[in-house]
């Protein structure tokens, strides 16, 4: 059901001097920052040839990342995420196997404005994985 690996999500607790370093040391090129109110992070992409990284700061009260980075001070990585072709397919497919989605199940929509999902972190080996679809 998975397809390619989109991006690696790394929670930072300041965007700018992360997109700062990725750009000056790495020579990456990084996407202009944006707020996602309805995850509660500011983030942006950085290109790789093969996959993107996408940086993600704490936004507002409650922000799951802001939780994150007081378990991981000086940041750590989020989340891998997968695209799928059809999102409703793959829920009905996790759910069937015990998987857990969090929240409340329906698909939010990610980033990239393609509709995503979260999957429980203690049913695939400690990694929170994000679904989307593509
Ligand atoms: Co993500």
């Amino acid at each position: 059901m998975i397809g390619r690996l989109t991006h690696i999500a790394i929670a930072v607790s300041s965007l700018d001097a992360a997109i700062d370093m990725y750009r000056k040391a790495l020579g990456a090129a990084v996407s202009e920052p944006a707020v996602l109110p309805e995850h509660g992070v500011r983030m942006a992409f950085v290109e790789a040839p093969n996959t993107r990284i996408e940086l993600i700061e704490p936004v507002g009260e409650g922000s799951p990342i802001a939780r994150f980075l007081a378990a991981h001070p000086g940041g750590a990585i989020h989340h891998l995420c997968f695209a799928v072709k059809d999102i409703h397919a793959a829920r009905g497919q996790l759910e069937k196997a015990g998987a857990r989605i969090l929240g409340d199940g329906k698909p939010k929509t990610g980033a990239r404005g393609k509709p995503v999902l979260f999957l429980h972190p203690k049913d695939f080996a400690g990694a929170l994985i994000e679904l989307e679809e593509a």
